[in-house]
């Protein structure tokens, strides 16, 4: 159990035995500084409010019910009604140990074993993946990693887009250069080039652009001959995908993938039974479901096309046909979707129709978490010098020759195949940090030069810290995962790194809950920051500190490591032993 939680419990029961009703919430909160001792607890103002009483009057009667022997040190009465709480310091002690003793570093899995789908990545696979692709791509893949951690049941799906008009297009453009005898992969090499000549090749050329739009019709009617050249033109696309998780680090095979082409068969029934149930209307041929709910200011429904007037068939029926999906054969209690603000109507008008419909039941939990743009210095979407969308091959491989000549210059003494592994790892650790650390909502600007500095809120930064801490170890010539010690509290560093080290569990559980991983960056950031001032307090291996000092040092050290690094692994960010 947290500290919060310890504390508000027991607070709680004084609250009532004071007399006050048990709905009343104690309120604990992190003091904001520490004059006000570790804890407070706030509850008792809105509770004496309610009573038509004296809140100091009050407060001290909780106070005197109020047992916190062996946890608390000192309670004092604040302000109007506030009570302040320092902990013992024998009590963080305790808590702490027991914490660097345990596996999985103080963090529970959850009771209740949810099944959670996340959606996220999903890049269009007409073309090559470019930087748009990135945020849904890493923050959906921490929230995966820290739901699973926390115990949840995590099915991923990479609902890739596979199925617009453009495969028409593209797919005979393949014939066209197979004809030619190319090789699809040589054909396909580049995928930007590729789709650049088919579109050419589609606007000059009226005989090729009647092909491309015959071939849709026939893709999508299931014809052979289409399947079978769309389906050498997808692989190689997945296959460029598959490449690009592996260099970010982000957790998504082939086996996650569940295109939108997969939901070919059902968007039929889809529509059928939106009309079955009034829901969709027939508007000229094609079918609408207007929305009341989402209505605009001047109080016209907003619409939803499920099918166009050809027969043919959209984003929305596809993503109507995915909850369906979700709901029957995946069973899923959450569904968290990683998508672009900008698709913010989008998701609402799925989710309405999708319940209405009983395509979900109630229960389930339809999110979308939006996210921001990323842009460049100049405060516009990030682009390259021409103005060119930026391929995310490219920028990865910027951030790993701008990082590895960061290493080569700071860290002379390291052999040539160490410096590639580093620059490897920090410069794509840059880049996800970089992202991740940001409000999730907010748009961010994408900065070199801030990302790969070796201070602040950065993944060189804590990457470093890390590394610090298990130079320690290899100095005093212990194996740090198997050092086992008492921590002691004595100075007021060691009680702050422990209390922070403490709050691990809560973090964590926060970020499972709201899908923010920033929150997670913040506090690592704060762990490897409190880590740095008590190292700098609190000698270690400095002639003179006692052996009992030292080894509780040393697991403290050992513990912010530990937590270090398992923060930055769920954050998909690699740690190393040096840099
Ligand atoms: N392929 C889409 C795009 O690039 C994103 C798909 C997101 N997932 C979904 N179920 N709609 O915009």
């Amino acid at each position: 159990m947290n500290i919060k939680t310890l504390l508000s419990d027991r607070i709680s029961m004084a609250m009532v035995a004071a007399g006050i009703d048990s709905a009343c919430e104690p309120m604990v909160t992190l003091s904001t500084r520490p004059e006000f001792g570790d804890f407070q607890a706030n509850g008792v103002l809105g509770a004496a409010k309610r009573m038509k009483t004296n809140p100091r009057a009050l407060a001290e009667q909780v106070m005197a019910e109020l047992d916190l022997e062996g946890i608390a040190s000192k309670l004092e009465l604040a302000g109007p009604g506030f009570i302040n709480i320092h902990l013992a310091d024998e009590f963080v002690a305790s808590q702490v140990s027991s914490q660097a003793q345990h596996v999985r570093l103080g963090v529970n899995e959850t009771e209740q074993r949810l099944k959670v789908v996340v959606d996220y990545s999903a890049p269009n696979l007409a073309k090559e993946m470019h930087v748009g692709h990135l945020r849904s791509t890493i923050i959906g893949d921490s929230i995966v990693k820290v739901l699973e951690f926390l115990g949840s049941d995590v099915v991923r799906q990479n609902h890739m887009g596979d199925w617009g008009t453009q495969f028409g297009m593209l797919i005979a453009e393949l014939e066209d250069k197979l004809g030619k005898n190319e090789a699809p992969e040589l054909a396909l090499q580049d995928l930007e080039v590729f789709y650049q000549q088919a579109k050419q090749h589609f606007d000059d050329d009226e005989v090729f652009a009647q092909t491309a739009r015959d071939y849709v019709v026939k893709l999508q009617g299931g014809d052979a001959h289409c399947r079978k050249l769309w389906q050498q033109f997808i692989d190689i696309s997945v296959a460029h995908s598959e490449d690009l998780y592996q260099q970010l680090n982000v957790s998504l095979t082939a086996a996650d993938v569940r295109a939108e082409s997969s939901y070919n068969d059902d968007l039929a029934g889809i529509v059928t039974e939106l009309e079955r149930q009034n829901i969709a209307v027939d508007d000229q041929g094609a079918k609408l479901v207007f929305l009341q709910e989402l209505a605009d200011k001047n109080g016209n429904p907003s619409p939803v096309i499920v099918q166009k007037s050809g027969g043919g068939f959209l984003y929305s029926t596809s993503d109507l046909a995915a909850v369906q999906y979700r709901a029957n054969e995946l069973k899923a209690d959450r569904v968290l979707y990683f998508i672009d603000a900008r698709q913010s109507l989008h998701m609402k008008q799925i989710f309405l129709i999708a319940k209405k419909a009983g395509f979900a039941p109630e229960a389930m939990q339809l999110e979308h978490h939006p996210f921001g743009t990323m842009m460049g210095k100049d405060g516009k979407p990030f682009k390259t010098r021409a103005g060119g969308t930026v391929k995310l091959a490219d920028l990865l491989k910027e951030a790993v020759s701008r990082a590895t000549e960061l290493v080569r210059e700071k860290n002379a003494g390291l052999s040539a195949d160490e410096i590639t592994e580093i620059g490897r790892k920090v410069g794509i650790g840059a880049v996800k940090y970089a992202d991740l650390s940001k409000t999730r909502t907010n748009d961010y600007i994408f900065d070199w030069d801030s990302m790969l500095s070796f201070e602040g809120n950065t993944a060189p930064y804590l990457q470093y810290a890390d590394t610090r801490i298990r130079s320690i170890f290899r100095k005093a010539k212990i194996d740090k995962d198997s050092h086992k010690a008492e921590i002691i509290i004595g100075q007021n560093q060691e009680k702050q790194l422990a209390l922070k080290l403490l709050q691990f569990e809560e973090v964590l559980q926060q970020v499972a809950s709201d899908a923010y991983p920033h929150t997670l960056c913040n506090y690592v950031y704060d762990v490897a920051s409190l880590f740095m001032s008590f190292y700098e307090h609190c000698p270690i291996l400095k002639e003179g500190v006692s052996e009992e000092s030292k080894n509780s040092r040393l697991m403290l050290s050992k513990l912010s490591s530990d937590v270090l690094s398992k923060g930055l692994e769920l954050l998909g960010i690699q740690t190393m032993e040096q840099m």
